[in-house]
This record gives structure tokens, sequence and C-alpha cells, in this order.
């Protein structure tokens, strides 16, 4: 698949995470640079309001209520996109955030991060494999974390979060080995602090260095510039300076 700049224009492409912070506001930017955006998360009532958003801006939305931590309703995603055309298109931002010690982190805690952040990626990012082989290729990207950062400064009480943005910054180098061969690649983003709900819950005291805007306006770039060969790369976002 050739890079070209506008590459986003006329595609169908899936943003998990969208109903708020960084997921939304890179649906909105990648519905602004051409593509029809399917819109996933777990609350319809936030994707109808993106879906608005995006519709009143001129710009194409799907909504499509999907819980990326259960395969079937991957499946189902990826099948109402079908209908749409082929998503040669994938971000994955959906992520939940619980702060707890570790002492007090039970099972229940840390499977459901670790299913949600990680096995949630993996189910999307593999049931894209499908329909972005068959079109000739097609461009991910993931989001992971400062969190996931070798050498980074760490907060306490994340040590299911930590551990699922590692794994999602280590899926993302695989699936990029995978996908040369398909024309497929992918890309990890690992923001630090950003101006959202998820920021605000866990921390309300870290100033964000950064807004949603910011970062979907990168990711935009990424996917519409000659992203291939970054595939497999992690890029550490520090601050909007
Ligand atoms: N904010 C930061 O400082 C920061 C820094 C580094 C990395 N990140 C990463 O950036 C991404 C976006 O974070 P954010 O700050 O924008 O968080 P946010 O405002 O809490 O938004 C998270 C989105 O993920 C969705 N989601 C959660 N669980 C889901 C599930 N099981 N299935 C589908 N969707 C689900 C949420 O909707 P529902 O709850 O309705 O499903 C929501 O739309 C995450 O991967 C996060 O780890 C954020």
């Amino acid at each position: 698949m050739p890079d070209a700049p506008g590459w986003l224009q006329g595609r169908v492409a899936i943003v998990t995470g969208a109903g708020r912070g960084i997921g939304r506001a890179t649906a909105e930017a990648m519905a602004r640079a051409g593509a029809h955006v399917v819109l996933a998360a777990r609350t319809p009532s936030q994707l109808e309001a993106v879906r608005e958003a995006i519709s009143t801006s001129g710009g194409a939305a799907t909504v499509a209520a999907t819980d990326v931590g259960d395969g079937r309703e991957v499946d189902r995603l990826f099948a109402v996109a079908e209908r749409v055309g082929a998503p040669t298109a994938l971000v994955c931002a959906a992520a939940v955030l619980h702060k707890v010690p570790i002492e007090a982190t039970t099972s229940q805690t840390w499977e459901e991060t670790l299913r949600i952040n990680l096995t949630g990626t993996f189910l999307c990012c593999r049931a894209a494999f499908g329909p972005m082989r068959r079109a000739g290729g097609g461009r991910i990207v993931n989001l992971a974390s400062l969190s996931g950062v070798y050498g980074t400064e760490k907060f306490p009480g994340l040590a299911a979060y930590n551990v699922s943005k590692y794994g999602v910054v280590g899926l993302t180098e695989a699936i990029a080995v995978e996908g040369r061969a398909h024309g497929i690649t992918a890309i990890c983003i690992s923001p630090g602090a950003v101006d959202t709900q998820m920021l605000r819950r866990a921390n309300p005291q870290l100033k964000a260095g950064l807004t949603p805007a910011r970062v979907a306006d990168l990711i935009v770039s990424l996917l519409d510039g000659p992203i291939t060969p970054a595939s497999g790369a992690n890029i550490p976002l520090f601050s909007n300076a």
C-alpha cells in the first residue's frame, strides 16, 4: 500500500474508546480527515453524542456499542464496520484504570484491567488482520502510556494498569512483525498526563501536559503520513511543549 498524504480519506476506520477523552477526539479528527468512523465503547449515549457531533460537522460515523474485552462483541463490531466497507484503519484507545495499592488489588480488578486494556487491544488487532490483509494493507494505532515505558516515573496503585500497557507496547511490536508481509503497520502512542476523565479520577493533582485534541492530531498525522518505516515503534509523549 503506497504512503501518501490523505491516506484516511474515504477509509472505514474503527476507533475504540470513542465515547470520550482521547478516543472521542481521535474519532472526530479522523472524520475530519475524511474517514467513515465506526465508534466503539460500552456506553451507547456517549457514542451517539459523538456520532451527532461528527455528523453536524459534515463527517460520517456509525455507532457500535462494544465491550472490547469480549471476543464475540469485537466480532460484531467488525461485522458492523464491514457493512460500511473494509475497515483498514484501527485505533485502540479503550481502557480502564483502577487505582488500588498492590496488596488490595483483587484478582477481579487485575483480570478486568488486563481483559479490557490488553486482551481487548489484542482482540481488535486480531480481528483487523483479515479485512486489512484482504484489502492489501491497513494501519493500526494502539494507545499505551508512559506507565508502560521503562525508566519513566511510575505512580502507586497502578500495577495492573502499568502491566497492561507494557503488554500493549509488546503486542504492537508483534503485530508490526506479522503485519509487514500484508502491508499492515502498527504504531504505539504512549502519552503522559492527558486532560481526560481517566486522569482526573486517577490523579486529580497531576497537571495534564497534553490535551486529547493534541494526541488526536498526532494520530491523524501518523495515519495520513508515510508511517510504514516506523511500524512497531512506540512513541512516548511528554507534554504539549
Ligand atoms: N488520560 C491520560 O492521561 C492517559 C495517559 C496515557 C495513556 N492514556 C490511554 O489513552 C486511552 C484513552 O484514555 P482516556 O484518558 O481518553 O480515558 P477515558 O476518558 O476514561 O475514556 C476511555 C474510553 O474507553 C472506553 N472503554 C472503557 N472500557 C471499555 C471496554 N471494555 N470496551 C470498550 N470501550 C471501553 C470508555 O467508554 P465506556 O466506559 O463507555 O466503555 C471511554 O470511551 C487509554 O488507552 C488510556 O490508557 C491516557
